[in-house]
């Protein structure tokens, strides 16, 4: 649950992270995090987020239920290195179902930071009573994270042929790899 956070994390490099909830105030930091995300990654963001536009928008609305970001913010000086952002619909008849994203800095990958990242918030998840984490992923572009999802647990579920379109105007399949949430301890 949110109270639950801040939570203290190591990475593999050792660098000191607290994972908590984006609050108002995170904007600025926020843009510069999201600036720092190569331009080609960038293209297939679902928001503007390293627009402070939209982070202002974002922020005046916070609204947790509805879209609820976690980020990983460096104890040292409060950079901020990784964020991930589970999107969850206000029908009843899709409460059960959250969607996952998650970025990590260049910097810091493969440190393990994605992967802690995204068992925080399947525990989360399982806290919030969700059924099931959806991820979404661009094939060719996102294989890493198909990767890293996998050692997760995701299976792939359906890809949807060309539906993405990528800078040079080529499509992409959208892998959609799900994970279902016992609600049990044991799930992890
Ligand atoms: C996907 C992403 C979040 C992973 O975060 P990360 O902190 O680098 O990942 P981890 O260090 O936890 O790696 C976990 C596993 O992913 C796999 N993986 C990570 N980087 C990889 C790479 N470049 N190539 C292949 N597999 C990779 C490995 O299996 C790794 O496990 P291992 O360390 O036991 O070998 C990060 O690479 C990222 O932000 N990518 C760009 C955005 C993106 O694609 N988001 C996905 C949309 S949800």
């Amino acid at each position: 649950m949110i109270k639950d956070y801040p939570k203290k994390i190591v990475t593999k490099d050792a660098t000191q992270v607290s994972l908590r909830p984006v609050v108002p105030g995170d904007e600025e930091a926020l843009v510069s995090f999201f600036s720092q995300i190569p331009s080609d990654e960038q293209w297939f963001l679902r928001e503007r987020l390293h627009e402070p536009l939209f982070l202002k928008k974002w922020m005046s609305k916070l609204d947790y239920d509805h879209m609820l970001s976690i980020i990983a913010v460096k104890d040292d000086d409060n950079t901020i290195i990784a964020n991930l952002t589970l999107y969850r619909s206000a029908s009843p008849s899709m409460r059960h179902v959250v969607h996952l994203r998650t970025t990590v800095h260049p910097r810091f990958r493969g440190m393990r930071l994605g992967s802690w990242m995204i068992l925080d918030s399947v525990k989360l998840s399982m806290d919030l009573g969700i059924h099931k984490v959806i991820a979404e992923f661009v094939s060719e572009v996102e294989e890493a994270a198909i990767a890293a999802a996998q050692k997760l647990d995701f299976h792939k579920e359906a890809a949807l042929k060309n539906y993405v379109r990528a800078r040079d105007g080529s499509y992409r399949d959208l892998i959609i790899m799900v994970k279902d949430i016992h609600q049990e301890w044991s799930d992890f």
